[in-house]
């Protein structure tokens, strides 16, 4: 018996492929985000559900299937699910890791460049019709090169911004959960920081902390007031790290000099503001947009999925449900 799943999202073509083969889809999923109660709807009879960002998987939902035994997050991040709700129950959650790193950070430092020289404005003016030619004072941005970028959190993905980062001669400060052994710190050429001390010295701050209730709005009005006029923020993680009103407020009167941002507290809505504001680069949830990532952030969803719904524990579970 193949089991019957949720996919609430239509994913890439391999993957779909892969679904339709190995498993019952409880219906054809489309581009578009199912409601609420659409997503209750569907989920009642199903044994697995393969959600993505843009769904809350709360109780509600979990409560809606009596039959659930894997919710197979298609992505790293899944603190759109109710882990705890799904614990109880003994459902596994599982993600994504590893297969979308170097595909973000490649996002995390395309914003970080973009933001620091003013790409946004540039190509605003290029295209207006109105750019007079080059000037010796236009558009200057930050230098790159013997800059100092701070990493806040430094997970997988983190460390992937580390290694780009030195490739562009930055030297590279990091915070994080805990601190690395001096030897690892050495190999990756990064030095440990507090966090108010990293945002005192950084010139670029990258943020790369999974979204908890401990990383909510960790960058507030007293975190930008510490960071330099001249800084740029860049954010790939969750955008409830970031305070954006008091973001929209530093960045209007320049207690910083940019930010390049791929994610917002509540998508697709933006903060007012933030739209109007020349020093910012945003992008729309792109972090691991290539076909290449998202085909293997599906595949091993699915593989979760299955190996769940064998009765055997997923490979890239999150929390702690014992099979059988
Ligand atoms: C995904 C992400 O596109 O993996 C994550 O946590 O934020 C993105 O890379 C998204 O989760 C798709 O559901």
């Amino acid at each position: 018996m193949k089991p019957r799943a949720l996919v609430t999202r239509l994913l890439p073509p391999a993957v779909m492929d892969r679904l339709r083969r190995e498993t019952a889809l409880a219906l054809e999923p489309a581009d578009r985000v199912l409601t609420p109660a659409e997503l209750i709807a569907a989920i009642a009879p199903c044994d697995a559900l393969l959600p993505s960002v843009t769904e809350t998987i709360d109780a509600a939902v979990i409560g809606a299937a009596p039959q659930l035994r894997v919710i197979a997050n298609f992505g790293v991040g899944f603190n759109h699910i109710d882990v705890a709700a799904a614990t109880a129950r003994r459902i596994f959650v599982t993600n994504t890791p590893g297969v979308l790193t170097e595909t973000t950070a490649d996002i995390a430092f395309g914003l970080l460049i973009a933001a620091g020289r003013r790409f946004s404005e540039g190509e605003r003016l290029a295209r207006s019709g109105q750019w007079a030619g080059w000037g010796p004072l236009q558009l200057l941005g930050h230098d790159i090169a013997g800059a100092t970028l701070g990493l806040v959190g430094f997970g997988r993905i983190g460390r992937a911004m580390a290694r780009r980062a030195r490739g562009f001669g930055m030297r590279v400060i990091y915070c994080g959960r805990s601190r690395l052994p001096a030897d690892v710190e050495r190999d990756l050429g990064v030095e440990h920081r507090e966090r108010d001390a990293l945002l005192d010295e950084s010139d670029f701050v990258s943020l790369h902390v999974a979204y908890t209730p401990e990383t909510h709005h960790l960058i507030d009005q007293g975190a930008l007031a510490r960071m330099k006029p001249t800084a740029v923020l860049v954010n790939t993680s969750r955008g409830a790290v970031v305070d954006e009103s008091a973001l929209v407020q530093a960045l209007r009167q320049g207690t910083i000099a940019a930010a390049g941002l791929d994610v917002f507290e509540r998508e697709p809505r933006m903060e007012p503001g933030l739209a109007g504001l020349p020093n910012c680069v945003l992008l729309p949830h792109l972090g691991s947009a290539t076909i290449g990532t998202r085909t293997r952030m599906g595949m091993m969803a699915v593989d979760n999925l299955l190996a769940a719904c064998r009765g055997e524990r997923p490979p890239n579970c999150v929390n702690a449900v014992v099979p059988g």
